[in-house]
């Protein structure tokens, strides 16, 4: 069987690191896997990504935003997740368009419905099968991100606390209205927790 499914959380949540256990796990359960993430997956979005999160484009409006993440989701989509579904692959995917939905839609003010709309234009009425949301605080989650010197500084890192609190509000109304998809999982624990959690819900979800 093929799948999408995509992990979602505020920063520091722990995603990165959780896919490539979920990865293993099909592997080891003999399904072919791919990892991907949005934005990016492909060279069209990874470009795509570069202008999103230059640190230098701090005029870049909301807007601009949201259609730039829907433009990036689209060529994602096409090249790379539907051809990979079509083969029988499992696709693993670091955020999709519920990200969208609580950054742009609600962190950003610009409506979920209006952001949910732009999308919609892009992707049709492609969803993900299964969305699993590592629920954490945003603070633990900022101070987790501190501490890793590797990783790169992305311009909606420059946000003040107030707008990953909007985030994670944002992600809260988003489960409401996809109930069904989403995933709630404490993120608030070890990663073998974490992982152990995910593994029992595609346990009893995807057989
Ligand atoms: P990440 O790869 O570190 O998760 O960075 C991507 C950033 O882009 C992160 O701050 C979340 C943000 N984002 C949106 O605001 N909207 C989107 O649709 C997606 C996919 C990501």
């Amino acid at each position: 069987m093929s799948y999408l499914i995509n992990l979602e959380g505020v920063e520091g949540s722990g995603k990165s690191t959780v896919i490539n256990f979920i990865k293993e796990y099909f592997e080891d359960n003999g399904q072919e896997v791919i990892v991907t993430r949005e934005p990016g997956g492909i060279e069209i979005a990874e470009q795509i990504r570069s202008v999103i999160l230059d640190t230098k484009n701090t005029e870049m409006d909301g807007r601009t935003e949201a259609l730039l993440y829907a433009a990036a989701r689209r060529q994602h989509l096409v090249e790379k997740i539907i051809p990979s579904l079509h083969e029988g692959k499992i696709v693993l995917c670091d955020r999709f368009i519920d990200s969208s939905l609580a950054y742009q839609g609600y962190a950003r003010g610009l409506g979920i419905d209006e952001v949910l709309s732009i999308n919609q234009f892009a992707i049709g009425d492609f969803m993900p099968n299964i969305t699993f949301y590592l629920d954490l605080d945003p603070e633990v989650g900022l101070t987790r991100i501190s501490k890793n010197k590797e990783r790169e500084v992305n311009r909606l890192d420059l946000e003040e606390i107030h707008f990953h609190q909007k985030v994670y509000e944002g992600y809260e109304e988003v489960i409401k209205r996809f109930p069904e998809r989403i995933v709630r999982i404490n993120a608030n624990q070890e990663v073998e927790r974490v992982v152990s959690d995910i593994k029992a819900v595609i346990k009893d979800r995807l057989k």
